[in-house]
């Protein structure tokens, strides 16, 4: 018989201090910068988002990692030691080195796990679940801890009204336990791809070995990220909506199968135009992106944890993750809960 992974726990954890967009409005209008509480409701559906105070270390990457680990964990009725693998999804890690996934694995007391990180920006949980289901098949390991989190406050340019508007911090964790390959709780299958040769779309030039961040470029501010709006925003659409046909095709599945969507949370209406080509009731998206912004590789964890924790889902809930992120990044991942 083989095996197959099944979540058994879900956590989130966010920063204390709600940023409004009024409190966001009232910040770039010191640098003279215009922007309002109606234009970013009305082209984003985003509210407020939660943004971190790097000096506070129980509000670090890895420390929000933990928390949402920790709720997750006592969900799962499992303790850090029984932890064989963590995987870390995130672009705004701790430091470069170590890895946050050994910052949360030291902070957490896993000391069975080895740990790593993936960067897929805002797909990065997508793909870290999908790595772990993998390990989890082949036998190599039994219980996974797959943390999706962003500082993403840490990589905005706050000049850039383009893109400053759309992000918060954030983290969401999930459980993976083995189960054997006919149950009916477990994931079903997971679909990736990228593509590389989108890069401009969104990219921080300085920072990594190509560019050092020198005193000129850090005021030019080029340790920060570049977006082309636009174009992201009609990549987006068109491959959240062939990634999630992609899941339901593999399994012989329509979208009326599915009971929950859980989309990357960038842009209500990059959600809704996703929702209305696929052809998905309203009732059955699950979405955070008004009270957290787009939080990157959080999205999809903090909604699919609201949604546990409020228990509108429900046991033998067909449920599709599907996001989108810089690189560019696709992925989708359908299971049952
Ligand atoms: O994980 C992936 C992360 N990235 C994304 O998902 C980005 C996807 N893209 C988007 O969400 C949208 O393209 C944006 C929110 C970034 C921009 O919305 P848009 O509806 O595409 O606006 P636009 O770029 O077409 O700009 C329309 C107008 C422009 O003014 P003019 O040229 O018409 O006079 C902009 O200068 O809105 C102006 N504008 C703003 N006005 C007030 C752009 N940003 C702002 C702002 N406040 N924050």
């Amino acid at each position: 018989m083989g095996f197959a992974a099944r979540i058994i726990g879900t956590g989130s954890a966010f920063p204390d201090n709600r940023m409004t967009n009024k409190n966001l409005a009232d910040k770039l209008s010191t640098f003279g910068i215009e922007t309002s509480d109606e234009w970013i409701q009305k082209r984003t559906g985003i509210v407020e988002r939660r943004i971190s105070s790097a000096e506070k270390p129980s509000e670090q990457n890895s420390s929000l990692g933990a928390a949402a680990a920790k709720n997750a964990l006592e969900m799962a009725h499992k303790t850090p030691a029984d932890i064989d693998q963590i995987i870390y999804a995130t672009c705004s890690p701790d430091t470069l080195i170590p890895s946050t996934a050994c910052w949360l694995q030291h902070k957490i007391g896993a000391e069975n796990a080895w740990a790593m990180d993936i960067n897929a920006a805002c797909s990065g949980f997508v793909y870290a679940l999908s790595t772990a289901d993998q390990f989890i098949k082949t036998g190599q390991a039994r219980t996974s801890l797959v943390v999706g989190a962003d500082i993403f406050s840490s990589l905005l340019d706050w000049k850039d009204r383009n893109s400053c508007i759309l992000f918060g911090d954030g983290a969401g964790a999930v459980v993976l336990e083995q189960t054997d390959e006919t149950a009916d709780s477990r994931i079903l299958s997971s679909h990736l791809l990228s593509n590389g040769s989108l890069w401009q779309l969104f990219y921080i030039p300085a920072g990594g070995s190509n560019l050092e961040v020198t005193p000129d470029r850090y005021q030019a501010n080029l340790h920060k990220i570049k977006m082309n709006g636009k174009e992201v925003f009609k990549t987006a659409v068109k491959n959240m909506v062939d990634f999630a046909l992609q899941a339901l095709n593999k399994n012989r599945m329509t979208i009326d199968d599915l009971d929950w969507f859980v989309p990357h949370q960038a842009n209500l209406r990059i959600i809704e135009a996703v929702s209305s080509r696929l052809n998905l009731q309203k009732h059955k998206v699950l979405m955070n992106v008004d009270r957290f912004g787009n939080t990157s590789a959080a999205t999809v964890p903090t909604a699919l944890d609201e949604a546990v924790r409020d228990d509108r889902i429900k046991k033998g809930d067909l449920i599709l993750l599907d996001s989108v992120g810089a690189g560019l990044t696709y992925g989708s991942i359908l299971f049952r809960w």
